[in-house]
């Protein structure tokens, strides 16, 4: 395994004062508990705060994200944002297929697949999300939902595209629900045999739901994690950073 990815999805959160504050405090407590070494450390601050958090990080060893993307390279697609105003703001890597994407704003897997082609054109690393509502792990579809998600995404993906995939189950989103340690080992065990098999032995696998200081040493333990994408625990410095402690000691 590489490096364990720890990647703060700050959601809808921090005016660019907060944000800049937020990721100095990360940044130097990074460095000085030398936790930069043992992770890869990721901050995805809102569009409008990418600068704001890119001057700060810039030279350190802390890597920017976009939460999401358009699927087109330029035009007139007003109140949007393409993969490369990301790159040249010096984001790396970009959240693409957030659950929250596809539910509130209803994108769906073909979408997700135009947004990784621009995404990748612009060789900027793809974080994808994927996971099951509770309704369809309650109907027994979570291996089928899961296995849809990933199919399309598959096909597209080669040796030379670099992504990481993030298995969310949306029902441990924002709840302080997480799966358990069980549950998520089953679905990693799954997702990656389902990626080798499909020749994606490069990929990270990343779980990510109601991931807090608390659970982050148990689920760092998990077969089959490479890491955490955290959204409301990553909004407090030193949350994140013991999350990011845990996953160094993994
Ligand atoms: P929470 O950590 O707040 O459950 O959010 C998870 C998430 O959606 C990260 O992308």
């Amino acid at each position: 395994m590489t490096t364990p990815i720890v990647v703060g999805n700050w959601k809808m959160n921090t005016t660019a004062d907060q944000a800049r504050q937020l990721a100095e405090q990360i940044c130097s407590q990074v460095t000085e508990r030398a936790l930069d070494t043992r992770t890869t450390v990721v901050l995805c601050p809102p569009f409008v705060n990418l600068s704001a958090v890119g001057e700060v990080i810039e030279d350190r060893p802390i890597a920017l994200g976009a939460q999401n993307c358009w699927s087109e390279p330029y035009g007139a697609f007003t109140g949007e944002i393409s993969a490369a105003m990301l790159r040249a703001v010096g984001c790396r890597y970009v959240i693409v297929g957030h659950s929250e994407r596809r539910t509130i704003f209803r994108e769906d897997d073909q979408l997700i697949v135009r947004k990784l082609e621009r995404v990748w054109e612009e060789k900027l690393v793809p974080i994808l999300c994927i996971g099951e509502t509770l309704a369809e792990r309650q109907l027994h579809q979570t291996w089928d939902v899961l296995s849809r998600q990933l199919a399309l995404v598959s096909a597209h993906s080669s040796r030379t595209r670099a992504w990481i995939c993030a298995y969310e189950p949306v029902w441990a989103i924002g709840t302080g629900i997480a799966a358990t340690a069980e549950e998520i080992e089953q679905a990693h065990a799954y997702l990656r045999s389902f990626l080798d098999a499909h020749g994606c032995h490069h990929v990270p696998l990343l779980y990510g739901g109601s991931v807090t200081e608390e659970n982050a040493a148990s689920i760092a333990a998990i077969a089959h994690v490479d890491g955490v994408l955290v959204g409301g625990a990553s909004l407090v410095a030193e949350r994140f950073l013991r999350i990011i402690q845990a996953q160094a000691n993994a």
